[in-house]
């Protein structure tokens, strides 16, 4: 009687083990089936785009050699997907390499967006893809180097900004404001950038701007005018009222973070962080006071020889409120903003109020209609937050 007890207890201990471990089997199959299915989409997927392109390629071995390995003294900064090294190669070539960080999913689509975007851009205010280097895990980017670093390093700089003339800095507006109008209508392709600010413009050797980082850039077909996304990314000061509450976009969100620029490269302030002991707006805020004040020369009283260029700096002013307006309809297309800044016998038309246009209630406080945090700090990498 207690032996076969005993036995029925064995049995049943022995099945017991049995199905957990058949489950376990199942279970750990399933999983090295799904990610590897997983990883070969990825792969795949990554494939077909490059296929598509034609776009140099460079070996692992040329760009290791001429980043001297990746060493941290190559570095030139670390922007949203991965580090950029400087590099030079053999034959004397000043390099910019941009390296997507492993395991980075979301890196690796804004790669890919990256790759198929820019490869097709040819324009002089916009940064030069040499080629991209795909080898093993690898994924990189290759650029023209760009001595003098991005626009932010002279704006926002007290020494800095005093090396360059106000005659620069328009030609750097006009610069950046062709840049942006190929991309939204003179290019074969309608490509919203998404994410301009100072940092994304970077200055070559006689200090021309060009427009870089396409990683958040979107490509619209046909009479596609607007597009809405439930991933809000950006940076804090330059997304439009639209897109941070409904997370629309369009060139004419563009057109709003084209303001906001100008504005920062006219006063040498930024945007976001910007502080004044009158009040608690920010810069946009703070222009939009002035300007019905009737003192909006003001807004840029930080450099000395503007008062000779008076017409010109009202001109830019007034051009970056009626981009900063808060209606999308009510801002101009690039190609207006072009002629409105070079043809000094156009009219401009009076700004209406600008989005963003709310008093902080403290210093430190967000503007922004957000209970989400962000993940990143005023405008040195990007911020994701999700819209409501
Ligand atoms: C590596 O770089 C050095 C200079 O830094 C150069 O002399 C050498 O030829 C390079 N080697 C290869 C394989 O590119
Ligand atoms: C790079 O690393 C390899 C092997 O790790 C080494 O042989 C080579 O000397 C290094 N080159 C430089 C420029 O540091
Ligand atoms: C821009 O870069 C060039 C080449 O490196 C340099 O000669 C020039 O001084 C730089 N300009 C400024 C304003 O720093
Ligand atoms: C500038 O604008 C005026 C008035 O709209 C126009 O008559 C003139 O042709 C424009 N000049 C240029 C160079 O486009």
């Amino acid at each position: 009687m207690a032996a076969a007890e005993l036995n029925d207890n064995k049995k049943t201990r022995l099945v017991l083990i049995l199905v957990i471990s058949l489950v376990c089997g199942m279970l750990i199959l399933g999983f090295l089936i799904s990610s590897l299915i997983k990883k070969r989409e990825l792969k795949r997927a990554f494939d077909i785009d490059v296929k598509d392109i034609e776009l140099p390629m460079f070996d692992l071995t040329t760009v290791t050699n001429a980043t001297e390995n990746f060493s941290l003294t190559n570095m030139l900064g670390e922007g949203g997907f991965g580090i950029v090294y400087k590099g030079t190669l053999t034959s004397g070539q000043e390099i910019a390499v941009k390296r997507l960080s492993k395991n980075s999913g979301q890196g690796l689509q804004e790669f890919r967006c990256e790759v198929n975007l820019i490869a097709k851009l040819q324009h002089r205010n916009l940064v030069r893809l040499l080629g991209c280097c795909l080898e093993g895990d690898e994924r990189m980017l290759i650029y023209e180097y760009m001595p003098n670093k991005s626009l932010d390093h002279f704006i926002f700089d007290q020494h800095r900004k005093t090396l360059i003339t106000w005659r620069k800095h328009f030609e750097i507006v006009m610069g950046i404001s062709r840049g942006l109008l190929y991309l939204h209508q003179d290019s074969t392709l309608r490509i919203i950038h998404r994410d301009l600010k100072s940092s994304n413009i970077l200055l070559d050797n006689n200090l021309n701007p060009k427009i870089s980082d396409f990683g958040l850039a979107r490509i619209f077909g046909g009479d596609q005018t607007e597009s809405k996304t439930k991933r809000v990314v950006g940076t804090h000061g330059y997304m439009s009222p639209e897109y941070v509450v409904d997370g629309k976009f369009s060139v004419k969100s563009d057109v709003f973070s084209f303001g906001v620029l100008l504005l920062e490269i006219v006063s040498g302030r930024k945007n976001w962080k910007f502080h004044h002991s009158d009040h608690h707006h920010n810069l946009v805020g703070h222009a939009w006071k002035l300007w019905n004040e009737g003192r909006a020369l003001e807004v840029a009283n930080d450099i000395a020889e503007l008062l000779l260029v008076e017409s010109e700096v009202l001109r830019c002013i007034q051009v970056a409120l009626l981009c900063v307006q808060k209606l999308p309809q009510d801002r101009p297309t690039m190609a207006s903003v072009v002629v409105m800044l070079s043809n000094e016998s156009v009219t401009l038309p009076q700004p209406k109020e600008p989005g963003f246009f709310v008093e902080r209630s403290c210093d430190e406080t967000d503007t922004l209609p957000f209970e989400e945090t962000c993940l990143t700090q005023n405008g040195v990498t990007i911020s994701v937050l999700e819209a409501r």
